[in-house]
């Protein structure tokens, strides 16, 4: 029975992460079987290779974090992603390829070609059946940021990027979004977690509805 792949994506403090877990909490309690998992970091390997991107103390060349971000997804499609989807799974997954695209696309200034060349590399040609972008302007994400620095949070080596970084990051967001528009949601994230959630719902549970949820054995999630 087909599955469904669905995307979550967004600058940083965008909420992104909590409405995943929200949806899938939300999405067990009506018996659909739901992995959810992350990029980088999705896979064992990718745990190792999110540690070394995301350290603030290493000097990560972009065209080699560029390459990392790839080889991180390729185990992950392979690994976890296409197993998942074929044994009729709803995969949830925090960040995929348009994070590529907006932050070492736009955000690093790498050249489309070159970007579309490494993701259709890394991804096979596997793209999201729904992708929910959720926007935020960059003062409000620094803000949210800055709050999580006060309360203990650790940043990390993309944190550390300039308002103008953030800036082109949201920008090529909303330009993927404008572009694929069947597949890419705009979310307003300045609404509360709840009206966040319920317009979540409102997007997700048509496709799922849609694709008739039954699964087997699960493949095993690193997160
Ligand atoms: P997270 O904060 O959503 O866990 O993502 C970790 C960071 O990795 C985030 O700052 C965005 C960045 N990232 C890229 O730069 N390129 C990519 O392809 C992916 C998947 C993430």
């Amino acid at each position: 029975m087909a599955a469904a792949f669905i995307t979550f994506e967004g600058i940083d403090g965008s909420g992104k992460s909590t409405q995943l877990r929200m949806l899938a909490s939300e999405l067990r309690l009506r018996g659909i079987n739901v992995i959810v998992t992350r990029e980088p970091g999705g896979t064992s390997l990718g745990a190792r290779l999110r540690a070394a991107l995301l350290d603030t103390e290493e000097q990560v060349d972009p065209l080699a974090e560029l390459l990392l971000y790839a080889a991180d997804r390729a185990q992950h499609v392979r690994q976890l992603v296409r197993p998942a989807i074929e044994t009729g799974h709803v995969v949830l997954s925090d960040r995929y390829a348009d994070a590529t695209v907006a932050y070492q696309g736009a955000g690093r200034g790498f050249p489309p070609a070159l970007i579309d060349e490494v993701i259709a590399l890394a991804t096979g040609g596997l793209m999201p059946d729904l992708t929910l972008l959720f926007d935020l302007p960059v003062a409000e994400s620094l803000a949210r940021h800055k709050r999580r620095a006060d309360e203990g949070d650790a940043r990390d080596r993309l944190d550390a990027e300039d308002e103008a970084f953030h800036a082109r990051v949201r920008n090529a967001y909303l330009q993927i979004a404008a572009a694929d528009p069947d597949r890419v949601r705009v979310i307003d994230a300045t609404r509360s977690i709840e009206e966040t959630h319920a317009r979540v719902l409102e997007l997700v549970m048509p496709l799922i509805e849609s694709r008739g949820q039954r699964s087997e054995v699960s493949p095993k999630s690193n997160v």
